[in-house]
């Protein structure tokens, strides 16, 4: 359980980073039957709506180059109390990510639209996995809310 501040009967740590990585900005173009139709700014709106309704307040993050994505985690101590995260492409190789994830010491959810484990071989393997409270993939946008009840959970 993580230590936080009581208010009247309300958790206030309750800032969620829900953070997208490479690609994740074409949603909408990308190929529907592993992603759907919705497209980024929809998806980060509904997220939106769904942390409201747990109570949790949540800020969003998108790009296409590592080192960025890198120095957004680097920049989490303080200002978040969770992350969920969507690294795209980099799930399956970048290392970087995985230390700078380690170095936040954040409760951090990993999501994936797609079912990751149902697709190509070099997908199944994630290198942030291990570092995550939970892996949610194959639910689509839904996903996403299951990981802000799981976090909400672990912070309260
Ligand atoms: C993804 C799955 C990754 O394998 C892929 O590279 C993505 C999106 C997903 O949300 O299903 O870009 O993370």
């Amino acid at each position: 359980m993580a230590a936080g501040i009581t208010g009247v009967g309300r958790i206030l740590n309750n800032r969620i980073a829900v953070m997208h990585g490479v690609n994740l900005d074409q949603l909408g173009q990308r190929d529907p039957a592993h992603y759907g139709s919705m497209d980024l700014a929809a998806l980060e709106r509904q997220i939106g709506q769904w942390a409201q309704g747990l109570g949790l307040s949540a800020r969003f993050f998108q790009t296409n180059h590592e080192g960025v994505f890198v120095e957004h985690l680097h920049g989490l101590r303080g200002l978040a109390d969770a992350v969920i995260l969507n690294p795209g492409a980099w799930t399956h190789y970048a290392y970087a990510i995985r230390d700078a994830l380690e170095l936040t010491g954040l409760p951090a959810v990993e999501v994936h639209l797609s079912a990751v484990d149902r697709r190509e071989d070099w997908r199944r393997r994630s290198v942030i996995s291990e570092l995550c409270v939970a892996t949610v993939s194959g639910k689509g946008p839904d996903g996403y809310r299951e990981a802000l009840e799981i976090l909400s959970k672990e912070l309260t």
